[in-house]
């Protein structure tokens, strides 16, 4: 199959006006909103709105509700106790919601049941004691209500509340295997499990104890679900309450060194014991179908169950396909739906029919919705129903159109419904039509290219996002944004950590480009980093930055920067010691990898053992491997550019040591450069406070070196 990209480079540019630059400080104060979650019969949706004050240091949090009938959009609920609510119960206004406090007091939670039109009359049904959440929940036919949630387990199975739990003379932890800790927390015993609660009758009465459906289940590995930093995404419950899937590592392999999950199913008034692999690995038609899955839910007929797997057992970011298994333990007959399709979706949501299948999907750096039908066989290529945006949510309303929630690199969330057909029937939310922090933001804010380069016959696509006031016939310097992953891209979309916008107002032209690992362009550009770091990646940034200075007459790149994080905290660093570096003025590595070797202090081995080629014990430090050809550390002789460090304590990812190693040596080499570090933050700065100071001083390093501010000096 050919890749169809469209160039459009050469967009016309007019003149952008725009209100005022969007700061710091106000991007972390504008609101941050969820996605909006229709009643099953899609008279409205219910969404949170939060938003952190830097004068009172508190953040706020609001329900609204949005009447899909008439548009309005009301305040449902004002204060942080409702933390989940789930539409179930004996008509379609009722809910059960979860509140973050237990009446108790003892670090377990609550669940009240409430009609949504009149919430003032919720009533208090259970109180469970142990912070458990990630409700789901529906009415059996016998008129109960069977839920599932997720709680830490002890190995024995009981739930675990740290609230309750005897703290040990010592905090003494020792391991035996690998994998001592994952992203911002320490492995313990204790691991996360699906467990399924009756309430009963009308009164809704808390029947006897939950049931664990996950502990126990051991071999190599102990199932863990939902698994280690996720969440409900990762189990489902039969539209009549009556079975249970959840997906787990595979327990036959040892968790450090392979991505494969596989998805079990179990009735839910069975246990542990009785859970058995819907894909167990080689066990159905696909038996190349080896790797992660993800996303198993249940049809609305309750007869079948989608999910999505992919093919390589180590390799965390290979293509998703979609799968259909029949809901029947006897024989799940799992079938492949548009095999070939060069895509990788990553959720999904059901046709009310049960015929079809929504997914969303990373598509040339947005996130589009593509129908499939249960029939697509291999070579059904999916049609996209949306275009810009990044999805934050969607959800089939009862006429089969589809509420979305998404959002932008110019509104922080849109809300719309589209048909099946790909119209969209009602734009019900704009965030930077309401919002005052985002006045003046839309579509004109952006543009993009496609660049020719030497590793790949396709051309390869950047964002451009402009500053306030942008006048083309004026010059800007240059922020070039390098992504993370590497299997990621820059997305149209949204953040409060990476706001284009944000860095633009500084006053740059911020040029974003998705070179080769970057995911939405089809598979074999995502792929093909194997074993590349340093080279392909690095060469299509060359191509890119080089587009630039030829061709945008606005962008002065002798005044440039260029920043990233994670794996474009590495490409920062391999800059630092070539021929790009020497094209900046300034360069900012957050959280990055410094030295290959220290690849395995990490956790994910799986990551590195795919990347560079296989184990470090077998491809070693010799020339020809990556774990040698690639380390940064080879060219320190050659840094020279100025240079600021963040990295954070809470990084399991990328340990501490590796930002203080490329300080040390910084300065070691006389080298222009400031150390950022926040103790409590992990592989992302996400407290307001903090955040605001890690834009402030990134800016004021950054706009000192590129001239963008008078400053006198960086600090
Ligand atoms: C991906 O690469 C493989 C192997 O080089 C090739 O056969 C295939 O056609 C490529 N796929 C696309 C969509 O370009
Ligand atoms: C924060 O949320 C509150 C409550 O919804 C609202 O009154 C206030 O205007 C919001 N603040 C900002 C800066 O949007
Ligand atoms: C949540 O629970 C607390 C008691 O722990 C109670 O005071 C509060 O009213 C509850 N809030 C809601 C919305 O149910
Ligand atoms: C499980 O283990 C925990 C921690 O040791 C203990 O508190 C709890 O009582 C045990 N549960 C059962 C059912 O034995
Ligand atoms: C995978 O993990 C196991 C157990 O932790 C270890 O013995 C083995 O060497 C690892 N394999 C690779 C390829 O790293
Ligand atoms: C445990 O895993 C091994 C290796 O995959 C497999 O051969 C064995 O059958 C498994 N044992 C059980 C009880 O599942
Ligand atoms: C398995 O699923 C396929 C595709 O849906 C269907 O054609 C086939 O009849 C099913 N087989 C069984 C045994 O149910
Ligand atoms: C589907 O994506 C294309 C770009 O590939 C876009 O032009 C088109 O508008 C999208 N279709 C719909 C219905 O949004
Ligand atoms: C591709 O371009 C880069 C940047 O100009 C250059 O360093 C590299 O050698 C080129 N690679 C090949 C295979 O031509
Ligand atoms: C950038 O463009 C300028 C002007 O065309 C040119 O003189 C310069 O050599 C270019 N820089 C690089 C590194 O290619
Ligand atoms: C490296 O480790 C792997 C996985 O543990 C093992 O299978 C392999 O034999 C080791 N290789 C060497 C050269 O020691
Ligand atoms: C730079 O200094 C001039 C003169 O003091 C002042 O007018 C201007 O606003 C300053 N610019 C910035 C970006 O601080």
């Amino acid at each position: 199959m050919k890749l169809n990209l469209r160039t459009l480079a050469g967009v016309a540019l007019a003149t952008i006006s725009q209100v005022s630059a969007l700061r710091p400080e106000v991007m972390l104060s504008a609101n941050r909103y969820g996605a909006a979650v229709p009643n099953p019969s899609g008279e409205f949706a219910l969404f949170t709105v939060q938003n952190y004050s830097f004068e009172t240091q508190e953040t706020t949090a609001v329900w609204k509700r949005l009447d899909l009938r008439t548009g309005d959009i009301s305040v449902w609920y004002e204060g942080s106790d409702i933390s989940e609510v789930v539409f179930v119960g004996p008509n379609p206004t009722s809910i059960i919601y979860v509140n973050g406090t237990n009446e108790e007091d003892n670090g377990g939670i609550s669940l009240y049941s409430a009609d949504a039109l009149s919430l003032e009359k919720a009533k208090l049904i259970a109180s469970l004691p142990a912070p458990f959440s990630g409700l789901k929940a529906r009415k059996t036919p016998a008129g109960d209500i069977h839920f599932l949630m997720y709680a830490k387990a002890y190995p024995n199975g009981t739930a675990y509340n740290e609230a309750l739990a005897s703290t040990p003379a010592s905090t003494a932890r020792i391991y035996d295997s690998i994998y001592v800790r994952h992203w911002d927390t320490w492995l313990t015993p204790q691991r996360n499990a699906v467990f399924g609660g009756v309430l009963r009758g009308p009164e809704m009465v808390l029947s006897g104890d939950m049931t664990n459906y996950v502990t126990g289940i051991c071999n190599i590995t102990c199932a863990e679900s939902p698994y280690d930093q996720s969440d409900s995404s990762d189990y489902d419950i039969s539209p009549d309450g009556s079975a249970v899937v959840f997906l787990t590592k595979d327990i036959s392999l040892p968790l450090a060194n392979y991505t494969s999950t596989q998805i079990y199913y179990v009735p839910f008034d069975g246990s542990a014991a009785d859970a058995i692999p819907i894909n167990p690995r080689g066990g159905t038609k696909y038996t190349e179908a080896q790797g992660a899955s993800s996303s198993p839910r249940f049809s609305p007929s309750g007869k079948k169950i989608a999910y999505f797997q992919q093919n390589g057992i180590f390799y965390e970011s290979d293509r998703n396909m979609l799968y259909v298994a029949d809901a029947n333990p006897e024989d799940f007959n799992v079938t492949r739906l548009a095999g070939d399709w060069d895509r990788s979706p990553g959720s999904l949501d059901w046709a009310t029919d049960s015929e079809m299948i929504f997914v969303a999907a990373p598509d040339f750096a947005r996130e589009r919705i593509f129908p499939i039908p249960l029939t697509a066989g291999s070579a059904y290529e999916p049609q996209n129903i949306t275009n810009e945006g990044v999805l934050a949510g969607f959800y089939v309303l009862p006429d089969n159109s589809i509420l979305v929630s998404d959002s932008k690199i110019w509104s922080s969330r849109d809300i719309y419904t589209v048909t099946q057909q790909g119209e969209v029937t009602q734009t019900y939310f704009q965030a930077n039509l309401v919002d005052p922090e985002l006045a003046g933001l839309g579509p004109e804010i952006v543009s993009e290219f496609y660049y020719e380069t030497n590793t790949s016959e396709i051309k390869q696509h950047a964002w451009i996002v402009y500053p306030e006031n942008f006048d083309e016939s004026k010059s800007y310097p240059l922020a070039f944004l390098t992504h993370g992953g590497p299997q990621g891209a820059w997305f149209n979309s949204w953040s409060t950590r990476w706001n284009y916008k944000v860095w633009a107002d500084q006053g740059y032209v911020v040029i974003a480009p998705n070179p080769t690992a970057s995911i939405s362009f089809g598979q074999n550009l995502t792929d093909a980093v194997r074993g590349n770091w340093g080279s392909l990646p690095y060469w299509d940034l060359v191509h890119a930055w080089r587009y630039v200075n030829e061709t945008l007459d606005y962008v002065d790149t002798s005044r440039g920067i260029e920043a990233g994080a994670s794996f474009g905290g590495y490409m920062t660093n391999w800059m630092q010691g070539h021929e790009m570096g020497r094209w900046f003025k300034a360069l900012v590595t957050h959280d990055g990898s410094t030295s290959t070797l220290n690849q395995y202090a990490s956790e994910e081995l799986w990551f590195m053992n795919h990347d560079f080629n296989g184990p470090f014990n077998e491809t070693g430090l010799r020339p020809g491997s990556p774990y040698y050809d690639w380390n940064p550390l080879r060219f320190v002789e050659s840094w020279a550019t100025p240079h600021f460090v963040i990295h954070n304590d809470l990084d399991f990812r990328l340990p501490v040591s590796e930002g203080i190693l490329l300080f040390n040596l910084l300065q070691t080499q006389g080298v222009p450069s400031r150390f950022l570090n926040f103790p409590d933050e992990n592989h992302w700065v996400l407290q307001p406070e903090n955040s605001l100071v890690w834009h402030n001083e990134i800016f004021k390093w950054i706009n000192y070196y590129s001239g963008v501010s008078n400053a006198t000096s960086p600090y």
